[in-house]
């Protein structure tokens, strides 16, 4: 593979700046982006990062006893995420409707090119890839699927509205470098497509979009951390459109009620929405507004919180 920057291969994809090959803690590639100003994936590594933050909470063992299921990857990327999901329902019998939301083609072209990534996948999974890759769509004895490419705020009105996800993987940039994709409306929109009993995951733990989802009516649980570090308290949230997630079986999966901690952090001003009203606003403009709404708001200060239960621990 050529380490050198990516640089874009049609006039398209310059608009979003050069992507740059590198890698985590485990080795797998990854990407940083100068557009987003961020990496694809946190420094515990794509393969990892896949495999803790979105397959092991997504409860795939409820999902398996189903006969269909639809899903849904928001920010496809290199694939990581479908990928490994597609290798864990490989055995089942399940058939698997996919729908994938992403703006820029060259991550995954590039990722073909990687021999070390083309080594995480058997065969049927990498075909897979390649007809995404090519042709956006791909058609298998169990699985079949469909690449929107283009802005995932319009791109989601083109999924048929009577399909109802049983999972969405939620990967955008991060709230702050990426605020399009974490507002209230977008949230709510996403929300509304699950199914009875859907999961919803993603390794973000935003006040915000926490805040968000509860308002479109899910109950939360948060991801346990992988590693444990200072500053990690999460590795994300899981949501679901039902009462009773005390119910659910989550044994076996680093899924966990929010902590009182995690809780009081909902209602700090880190838990003002992004709001994104005409659904095509830039993330300055979004970024403005939510200053505004903080500086009126009554509620704690974030870092009050912080030194709060920096003391208690
Ligand atoms: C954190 S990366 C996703 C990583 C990916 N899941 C993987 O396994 O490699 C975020 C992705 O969101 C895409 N993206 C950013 N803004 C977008 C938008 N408005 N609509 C659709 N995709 C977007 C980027 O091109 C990038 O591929």
């Amino acid at each position: 593979m050529n380490l050198n920057v990516y640089k874009a291969d049609t006039d398209q994809y310059e608009h979003f700046g050069e992507l740059k090959p590198c890698s985590g803690e485990d080795g797998s590639l990854s990407l940083y982006s100068n557009y987003f100003n961020e990496g694809f994936h946190s420094r515990i590594g794509a393969l990892t990062e896949a495999k803790e933050k979105f397959i092991n909470p997504a409860l795939l063992t409820k999902i398996k006893e189903k006969s269909e299921f639809n899903v849904l990857d928001l920010c496809f990327g290199l694939g990581y995420n479908s990928a490994c999901l597609l290798e864990e329902l490989k055995s089942s019998r399940i058939k698997i409707n996919w729908w994938g939301l992403e703006q820029d083609r060259r991550p995954i072209r590039l990722a073909l090119d990687s021999k070390s990534y083309k080594e995480n996948w058997t065969r049927d999974v990498l075909d897979v890839l390649n007809a995404i890759s090519v042709k956006g769509t791909w058609k298998n004895a169990y699985s079949k699927g469909m690449m929107l490419w283009g802005d995932a705020r319009e791109q989601i009105n083109f999924i048929p509205t009577k399909i109802r996800f049983d999972l969405i993987m939620h990967d955008a940039f991060s709230p702050n470098h990426c605020p399009q994709l974490w507002s209230e409306e977008f949230l709510h929109l996403i929300s509304n497509r699950l199914s009875n009993g859907g999961v919803y995951v993603t390794y973000c733990r935003a006040a915000a979009v926490r805040r968000s989802l509860q308002r479109a009516g899910l109950d939360l649980l948060s991801i346990k951390p992988y590693q444990t570090r200072k500053q990690s308290w999460s590795d994300g949230t899981m949501a679901m459109k039902t009462t009773n997630l005390n119910n659910l079986f989550i044994k076996g999966t680093k899924l966990q009620p929010l902590t009182l901690m995690e809780q009081e952090h909902l209602n700090t001003a880190a838990g003002v929405p992004y709001r994104d009203l005409t659904g095509k606003d830039t993330k300055e403009v979004i970024h403005q507004r939510r200053r505004q709404e903080q500086q009126l708001s009554e509620l704690e200060s974030t870092s009050a919180w912080h030194k709060r239960w920096t003391k208690v621990q």
